[in-house]
């Protein structure tokens, strides 16, 4: 049977029905299913019964995987595998966690707008989020499009965030929220690294915004002047008309394009409901700064 996508707007997010993600897809399948990423940006998947061996096999057919950042937080025993990204509130004996916990602090980082891994040199292209528990209330996760909200900046904005480049940490993210913890191993892996504040997506060759809670600086602005630009991006692109919220089931498997859109958990009561998320994330292919063969000035 044909693959059926069910747009939930004529740009944003789809669903995909009729097709069975244990099972290898056929080129052709895939073709289908890469088309709609690159239009839709977000598309979801409902009820897939996956392995981790199923999961990560769908995943590697859109490019390399990432490895978890959770292996320079020196956990021993990380609860699952280390090319999936632990997204659930648990520990690593599988019990929700502690409220003082330093994961939980963590974690809460992912309360924020963000776009996966834009702290690393070579962010991610996409994640795929799978849904083993659900808490019964709240705990959505919320799409923003950031081709559509470039598209509707006016067109002095456009002009003036051409060609700048943002110093995104994984440290500015946590320290927005207090968490000033970072280990030096953390420090010494994860560096600030540059990513251009505009790209061109590669497949549609639309433009969009790249920015993320881990943008904390921008080349060449003083630091007040980079800090309320990136905070009116983000008001821009995060208002009610450019947001899909995916109120999850167990078994969606929910994929998105970290190159083109931000998201964010929605708050639920995590020391009450256990909430089991694991995600894949593919590597793009180079940095977005030789990507878009921005010159990155010396910080
Ligand atoms: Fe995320």
């Amino acid at each position: 049977m044909a693959i059926t996508i069910m747009p939930v707007t004529p740009d944003f997010a789809a669903e995909v029905h009729d097709i069975d993600l244990a099972k290898p897809l056929t080129d052709a399948e895939f073709a289908e299913v890469e088309a709609a990423f690159e239009k839709y940006s977000v598309l979801v998947f409902c009820d897939q019964h996956l392995e981790a061996e199923q999961h990560l096999d769908f995943a590697r057919r859109f490019g390399p995987l990432e490895t978890s950042i959770a292996v320079y937080r020196g956990d021993e025993n990380l609860r699952v595998r280390p090319e999936i990204a632990d997204v659930s509130n648990l520990n690593a004996r599988d019990q929700i966690w502690g409220e003082k916990s330093r994961l939980r602090m963590f974690q809460l980082g992912n309360r924020l707008w963000h776009t996966d891994s834009s702290f690393k040199r070579v962010p991610a292209k996409c994640s795929l989020l799978y849904a083993r528990a659900i808490p019964p209330i709240g705990g959505h996760t919320e799409f923003a499009d950031l081709r559509a909200a470039y598209d509707a900046l006016p067109g002095e904005t456009k002009r003036r965030i051409e060609g700048l480049v943002a110093e995104h940490s994984i440290q500015y993210s946590r320290a927005k929220l207090g968490f000033a913890q970072f280990n030096e191993e953390e420090k010494r892996e994860m560096p600030p690294v540059p990513q251009v504040l505009v790209r061109t997506h590669a497949g549609s060759k639309r433009k969009t915004l790249y920015i993320a809670s881990h943008a904390g600086r921008i080349i060449g602005l003083a630091q007040d002047e980079a800090e309320k630009l990136l905070a009116e991006l983000t008001a821009h692109a995060t208002q009610r008309q450019f947001v899909y919220t995916h109120r999850w089931r167990v078994h969606d498997l929910v994929m998105w394009d970290d190159r083109c859109t931000m998201h964010r958990g929605t708050e639920f009561d995590d020391l009450r409901w256990r909430r089991d998320m694991q995600r894949a994330t593919v590597s793009d292919t180079a940095p977005t700064c030789e990507q878009e063969g921005a010159r990155v000035a010396a910080a």
